[in-house]
């Protein structure tokens, strides 16, 4: 291969590359390598589009890596966007075809045709009307050698000429990928990582220190590149305040940060400044309401806005969820409505203990009493990862009386972190340690997700037992209890701090 030998800049648009005899085959085309024949253009057209065409060189192999489809270098440090400075003209190889074989041939050339944001691959030909230009990707194809067998037969039997011409494509701001600019415009070999967590109308982004400086023009790039974001935040702060909201700034684009967001084919309405939600935790979500069947009873101690709660009254179960976040509570109640189950959701504004000692207290009472035929589960959700197993030490000597059958105790999911080496392990202690219990018989620990380099959020899953539940029944428990998990553990009415640990 040679180098292209047109000077950067050179004016002319379509140039003819490589060319075939008309008595040629197309076979024996494949066979040899093309040296490039200048030939004079048809002059149909004036000066003007004449200077579109000229024999296309080959190109050197290592011109393909000098980044052709890079915006300008001249975009480098820059910090306020100028659309108008990502244009910069590139030189593609074309195919020159009867506009009549475009659909077949365009499904065989899927591989080689040219993929860029708002480019045409099939353009008219200035030309000839009755032909079109097939833009070639110059990646994939230099010379008639880079198409395939199969490629190759049906331009034969199409009757395409597999010469290529060179078209020189102007490309703008609207042709680059978001990444491709986010790299010529960030410092050399940093990372541009342009990754972000979609909520509704909200791109939400999280950016190392070096990406500050361009902060703005990265929150406007997303909003340009995705279609319907219409605005970029950045977390300012670990989720460590109580409500797990973000700490945020607005980047670019519009301040509202009321959207409205569809999970599991339900929809949430919320503030997503003033709220906690969390766009990768919609599996977690439905994994647990699979668990349930309709009739169970769902405590949600953690609530947020509803993705447990809703979808588990939409499945007939009797919920009772509460938040104390107020704006939860607000957009809880709300969410409800939206989707037609405030009937059968009960919400509550409490602090996670006093809705266990209180309302679920009660609900325990009267359904762990009753002696009907049907038998419901009943779940108890705790989705605090950083503080819910705390919460744990509420349903030690709960309940008082004559326990009820084993079958009918409640089934906790409650939520933690791990930055153990075993994980499952460490969730099953740390819960064993608030209740005073071993679990690694009796409970099961699901993953949900990494959220830093060596923390893991995790999900602990056991059914209460009922000497933990009972008063006077936790006696013997009590007293063959580790005196190392005895230092860890608080009792019902004073929470420990020392587990706390920020979210990421
Ligand atoms: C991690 S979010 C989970 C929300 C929801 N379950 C979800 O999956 O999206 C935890 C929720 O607990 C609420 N919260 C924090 N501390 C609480 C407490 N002491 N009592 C009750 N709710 C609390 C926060 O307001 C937040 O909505």
């Amino acid at each position: 291969m040679r180098i292209l030998r047109k000077p950067l800049g050179f004016s002319r648009r379509l140039l003819q590359v490589g060319w075939c005899h008309p008595n040629e085959s197309l076979s024996a085309l494949t066979r040899k390598t093309l040296v490039p024949r200048r030939r004079k253009t048809p002059s149909i057209f004036g000066l003007d589009q004449r200077q579109r065409f000229s024999i296309m060189p080959e190109v050197e192999a290592s011109m393909r890596d000098t980044g052709l489809f890079s915006p300008p270098s001249d975009v480098r440090g820059m910090t306020k966007l100028d659309r108008t400075a990502f244009k910069k003209t590139v030189s593609i190889p074309v195919l020159r075809v009867r506009k009549e074989v475009i659909n077949r041939l365009m499904k065989a050339l899927k591989r080689v045709a040219l993929q860029r944001p708002g480019i045409k691959r099939v353009i008219e030909d200035p030309e000839n009307e009755d032909r079109r230009l097939v833009m070639l990707d110059p990646y994939k194809v230099l010379t008639v050698d880079s198409f395939e067998k199969a490629e190759l037969s049906v331009l034969e039997e199409l009757d395409v000429n597999p010469q290529l011409s060179e078209y020189n494509l102007e490309l703008t701001y609207e042709n680059f990928k978001s990444e491709e600019i986010l790299k010529a415009v960030l410092p050399e070999g940093q990372d541009v990582t342009s990754g972000f967590s979609r909520v509704g109308h909200i791109a939400h982004l999280n950016l190392r220190d070096h990406q500050l400086p361009f902060k703005h023009l990265i929150g406007q790039v997303m909003i340009d590149k995705n279609p319907g974001l219409t605005s970029a935040v950045n977390k300012t702060s670990n989720i460590d305040n109580t409500y797990r909201n973000f700490q945020m700034e607005v980047l670019s684009g519009e301040e509202n940060m009321l959207t409205k967001v569809r999970e599991n084919n339900y929809t949430y309405e919320f503030d997503f400044s003033k709220v906690y939600w969390n766009p990768r935790l919609s599996t977690e979500h439905s994994r647990i309401t699979d668990l349930l069947n309709p009739g169970d009873v769902l405590f949600d101690v953690f609530a947020g806005v509803g993705p447990f709660a809703i979808p588990a009254a939409r499945k007939n179960c009797t919920v009772f969820a509460n938040d104390l976040n107020p704006e939860s509570h607000k957009w809880l109640l709300h969410n409800c409505k939206l989707n037609k189950v405030d009937q059968k959701v009960k919400v509550f504004n409490m602090d996670g203990k006093d809705f266990l000692q209180g309302p679920v207290r009660e609900e325990l009472k009267l359904r762990l009493g009753l002696s009907t035929e049907a038998k419901p589960s009943i779940h108890i959700v705790m989705n605090l990862p950083a503080r819910a197993i705390e919460f744990l030490s509420v349903f030690k000597s709960l309940l008082n009386g004559k326990p009820c059958s084993s079958e009918l105790l409640p089934i906790v999911h409650c939520y933690c972190f791990s930055k153990d080496a075993n994980p499952a392990q460490d969730a099953c202690q740390q819960a064993g340690a608030v209740l005073g219990i071993p679990l690694e018989a009796s409970s099961s620990v699901h993953l949900v997700r990494n959220v830093a380099p060596n923390k893991e959020m995790l999900c602990i899953t056991f059914q209460i037992p009922a000497t933990t539940l009972y008063k006077n029944q936790a006696l013997s428990v009590e007293n063959s209890e580790e005196p190392s998990l005895k230092r860890q553990r608080t009792d019902n009415d004073s929470f420990s701090e020392s587990q706390i640990t920020s979210d990421s």
